[in-house]
């Protein structure tokens, strides 16, 4: 899940891309290049951050005013200098940036060399640049040796072309993002709208297997026949401010803070939009909510609470199990894809699995023009804005709102879901009080050099200690695990030992005395209690009091998004950016 970009126009590229590709290394960062064309093909690449790159390599150098870039997250090749991106032909005359995988490069290989073809890298994308010189090499021109290498392609795949004599850019999308921006000085092609929104919100989703060639006055598409094809115009309501970090540190601590708005605006939607979605809910025969990582979280707490205001029982997958239990879905069946990017090739898949069955797809999405919202029959936004941070924190709390919403309304009580939402989004700024941020700082200074931390949950703070146990983990590095506390006896309570940290989060309900004997039992093992709760309790060694809510997952995990944000900076780790992820998963 790389990023990728292209610009032609009538300015120079390299300060262009530079900016643009700097928007989505949030996709992936272990090595970066651009090419561009002046007097023949230009390329600088290297291993590592882009500004550590741009330091050592200095893109300014690049001159022309076409160009493609590339930001990557390595799946076939090492993390080196020459396995980054563009990769040429033969003849260093075609330069190509991919984002994906392709699945059958080894046999693709294995025929250019037997061809002649000498390869320079160990990746999958670097068949492109050659299939591509192999159907030139026979009188095809650029867009059709474009269009019949991408026949010969299997996988997930976009890529960008560009061509020593030939000022325009030619790309090409199969099952990942891809997308056409409309500049006034010139033209953008690049994974996400994020990374031109600052030039224009002119947009044009590209869908599968779908070629367009881009100048610097303008675009054309093609079906892979080869044959034009013209497509709307989007205009993405985002403003590049909202890509920006406003005076924060750092995006996590911004998109954390931004959530008193963004829960108010995930339930801004008119009450006809989430009644039509509440009215296929109820006149479904069999509900299946399906995700990934912290949108999976959002959907575990969705069995909870559809459960306890609609009295139904929905069922709740991780997306890249679902295709093992298609086996009785049915036209009357409802799926519920949840997916924060609408990128995710195991949501995507789980997606094309039950519409083959004739299941209906309903998706709650924050990426506007996502492949997800395109291929889903109704698809309810979650207005969050953009969401630079690997780490999912705003787009949890504006899913979890929004199933809440439709849990109301499917119960026929949309008013009172609102208002009750509208006072739990007042409520975050209690929880971002100056006193409890610092009380939560001062608490990651005390757990900086801790190996594991546990989380204890029961009911629906069990999905909470889950999504909680995912941030520890994904941002400081820290072994994190959430557990039911009804399970702790049943195995992992060997695992406590003097000093270990435990998270135990005890709303105000029927199972807070439950919870609070589990905490107990760690205690007497010599765990270390940190009590999330509406109230402290001798029990607890340290304690961040939650005002009391009915929708407490809601702020519960907000103090646990914060700790681990301060854990990462005690500890040195970058909070935007952690190794080895990247936002938005599109490959499987
Ligand atoms: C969460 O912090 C992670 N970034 C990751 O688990 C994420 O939730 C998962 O990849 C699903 O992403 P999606 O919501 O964009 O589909």
């Amino acid at each position: 899940m790389c990023g990728i970009v292209g610009y032609v126009g009538y300015e120079k590229a390299t300060p262009i891309l530079l900016e643009s590709t700097k928007k989505l290394e949030y996709r992936g960062y272990d090595s970066v290049g651009m090419s561009t064309i002046d007097n023949g093909i230009k390329i600088l690449k290297g291993a590592g951050r882009i500004d550590d790159v741009h330091n050592r390599l200095n893109f300014h150098s690049l001159s022309g005013n076409v160009g493609i870039s590339h930001t990557r997250w390595a799946t076939h090749g090492g993390v080196t200098d020459h396995n980054a991106h563009p990769h040429t032909d033969c003849n260093d005359r075609i330069a190509v940036v991919h984002n994906g995988i392709i699945e059958n490069y080894s046999e693709l290989r294995k025929e250019l060399i037997g061809k002649g073809h000498k390869f320079k890298s160990d990746t999958d994308t670097e068949i492109i640049s050659h299939l591509i010189e192999d159907f030139m090499n026979n009188d095809k021109n650029l867009r059709e040796a474009v269009i019949e290498a991408s026949k010969r392609l299997q996988g997930l795949f976009a890529f960008l072309v560009i061509k020593d004599d030939d000022e325009k850019i030619i790309s090409c999308k199969n099952k990942c993002p891809l997308v056409l921006g409309m500049g006034k000085t010139g033209n953008f092609v690049a994974s996400d709208v994020v990374s031109f929104l600052n030039h224009t919100n002119k947009a044009v989703f590209l869908d599968d297997n779908e070629i367009a060639e881009i100048t610097k006055d303008g675009y054309q598409i093609y079906d892979i026949h080869g044959n034009p094809i013209n497509k709307e115009i989007n205009y993405i309501d985002w403003n590049p401010e909202e890509a920006q970090k406003s005076g924060y540190e750092h995006f996590m601590l911004k998109e954390i803070n931004e959530q008193v708005e963004t829960i108010q605006k995930a339930i801004s939607h008119d009450k006809k939009t989430i009644q039509k979605v509440a009215d296929m809910i109820n006149d479904a025969y069999g509900i299946f909510f399906v995700a990934c990582g912290t949108s999976y979280h959002a959907c575990l707490s969705a069995g909870y609470i559809f459960s306890s205001i609609t009295k139904k029982h929905v069922n709740v997958f991780l997306a890249s199990e679902f295709p093992n239990f298609s086996h009785f879905l049915t036209k009357n069946t409802l799926m519920i894809a949840v997916s924060q990017s609408g990128e995710t090739a195991d949501v995507l898949e789980a997606v094309r699995v039950a519409k083959e069955k004739g299941v209906k797809v309903i998706s709650l999405v924050n990426v506007m023009g996502s492949s997800l919202m395109r291929m889903s029959d109704f698809s309810l936004v979650l207005n969050a804005g953009p969401e630079i941070c690997v780490l999912a924190t705003k787009s949890f709390t504006s899913q979890l709102a929004l199933i809440y919403l439709l849990a109301y309304t499917c119960a026929g009580r949309y008013e009172e879901g609102k208002d009750k939402l509208k006072e739990v989004a007042e409520k975050v700024k209690n929880v971002l009080s100056p006193e409890n941020v610092k009380k939560i700082n001062k608490l990651a200074k005390k757990l900086k050099n801790k190996n594991d931390i546990y989380l204890i949950g029961r009911g629906l703070s069990y999905s909470t200690t889950l999504e909680g146990a995912l941030k520890l983990k994904e941002v400081s590095y820290i072994h994190a695990e959430g557990l039911a506390g009804g399970e702790l006896k049943h195995g992992t309570l060997a695992l406590i030992e003097d000093g270990m940290p435990c998270i135990a989060i005890a709303p105000n309900n029927g199972m807070k005395k439950d919870i609070l004997s589990n905490a107990m039992e760690i205690k007497s093992r010599g765990g270390y209690i940190i009590g999330i709760a509406n109230e402290d309790n001798e029990i607890f060694d340290y304690s961040i009091i939650i005002p009391e809510v009915e929708m407490h997952p809601i702020l519960m995990i907000i103090p646990i998004q914060l700790l681990a944000y301060y854990l990462a900076v005690e500890r040195g780790c970058d909070p935007d950016k952690p190794r080895n992820l990247a936002k938005s998963v599109t490959v499987k």
